[in-house]
């Protein structure tokens, strides 16, 4: 199926499974030890319905938003995903550049192949997500790439203190960093169009993927310093880190896997610009909270300026109503945003954009609800307390 052909996420999906080599599509598709809370993210969303509002003048609508003084035609971002190149040539590039055509927010991965730089030239305003060891010596080089790239809004991703158990990815042969297992290799025979499309063209132009942005800066490979220096990893970072970082970075800074009020709350006192409410798409901390779960506690801590964004098994114009009802500013999609990247490229990715905001403009005036700006939770109820 080609990508303008797909009606729903889930058409992208399937177009997705069929094109990638089994071993990337699981590293895609799947979660961490039992999938709890990746069927969690799901299952969030269905526990609450819509109350229409009807004989409300709906003929003019509106899902624009503002939010770090940019202006955005849809409350849907994309959220940052690492290795996007192994789904399509340029992956990263062509993710950052269909956001930015569609005036949406994207967020380019710590695990890009692509250098951040020419990220930024060709999608300016695309935001930046780090994974950052405790180490400030690497940290400092970092913040001042980042600034003189021009990246406007800095995303910290705080749940993956370590990698997480993902049986897939063991099972199909797939590691990070890449390496040609026999398993690997005989899921991309069995997928020629990805194999020339993709793998054989990005090992032509740029040789076997790596992660330009965690190399580039001048404490070394940030991969290898959390490794051989426990102190200086990853793990070890805490909030002192993120204060310090506030106290150098002029930019945004958002905070990426909070799941508590308490977190949220902390995350403003240090002067952070806002959070992602998330537990990373059910990839880390299996049985971690759904994040629509956790949403409307996190709201009602912190100011209304605070920006709460979320991110996690949103994949239905209707998903996004019920997260900003309750309380998110804006939401990202990873998965499908990356079905559609594997499907058809940057036009695939463009093609996920544009089904959710067709699917937003159709449940707002079925709604009964003009503009985005003004859904709250009178839009809702909750399912278990139906009569
Ligand atoms: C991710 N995610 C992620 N998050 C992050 O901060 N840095 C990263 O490099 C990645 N890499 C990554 C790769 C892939 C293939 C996926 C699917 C996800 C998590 C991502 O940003 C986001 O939190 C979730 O994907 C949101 O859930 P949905 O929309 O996929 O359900």
């Amino acid at each position: 199926m080609t990508p303008s052909k797909a009606l729903s996420i889930a058409d992208l999906a399937q177009a997705a499974r069929r094109r990638l080599p089994p071993g990337i599509y699981g590293y895609v598709h799947g979660g961490s030890e039992d999938q709890l809370s990746l069927d969690a993210n799901r299952a969030a969303f269905r526990r609450w319905r819509f109350r229409t509002h009807p004989l409300v003048d709906v003929s003019r609508r509106s899902m624009a938003i503002e939010l770090f003084g940019a202006a955005y035609d849809a409350p849907v971002g994309i959220a940052p995903m690492g290795v996007a190149g192994l789904c399509a040539f340029d992956g990263d590039l062509a993710l950052a550049r269909a956001a930015a055509a569609a005036r949406q927010p994207a967020v380019l991965s710590a695990a890009s192949t692509i250098p951040l730089e020419r990220v930024m030239r060709e999608a300016p305003g695309t935001w930046y997500q780090a994974y950052l060891p405790a180490a400030t010596e690497v940290i400092g080089p970092l913040l001042a790439r980042l600034q003189a790239a021009a990246v406007p809004v800095l995303v910290v991703t705080v749940d993956v203190q370590i990698a997480s158990a993902r049986e897939n990815e063991l099972r199909n042969g797939f590691s990070i960093p890449l390496r040609l297992t026999p398993r690997l290799v005989a899921g991309g025979l069995a997928r020629p169009r990805w194999l020339a499309a993709t793998f054989a063209r990005t090992l032509l132009r740029q040789g076997m993927p790596h992660f330009e942005n965690f190399t580039a800066t001048r404490g070394g490979p940030i991969v290898s310093a959390a490794k051989g220096d426990h102190r200086a990893g990853r793990a070890a970072m805490t909030w002192d880190t993120i204060a310090w970082m506030r106290e150098r970075w002029p930019g945004r800074l958002v905070i990426k896997g909070i799941l508590r009020p308490q977190d949220a709350r902390r995350a403003h006192a240090l002067g952070c610009d806002g959070i992602v409410v998330s537990n990373h798409g059910g990839r880390q901390l299996d049985g971690a909270v759904a994040p629509l779960d956790a949403l409307p506690a996190i709201a009602a801590a912190v100011p209304r300026d605070f920006a709460v964004l979320l991110d996690g098994g949103i994949r239905r114009g209707t998903d996004v109503l019920k997260a900003l009802a309750l309380g998110a500013r804006c939401v990202f999609v990873g998965r499908p945003a990356m079905y559609g990247l594997a499907a058809g490229g940057q036009a695939g990715a463009a093609r996920a954009l544009e089904l959710l905001r067709r699917e937003i403009d159709v449940d707002l005036a079925l709604l009964g609800c003009p503009d985005v700006k003004l859904l709250n939770t009178d839009y809702l109820i909750r399912e278990d307390s139906l009569p």
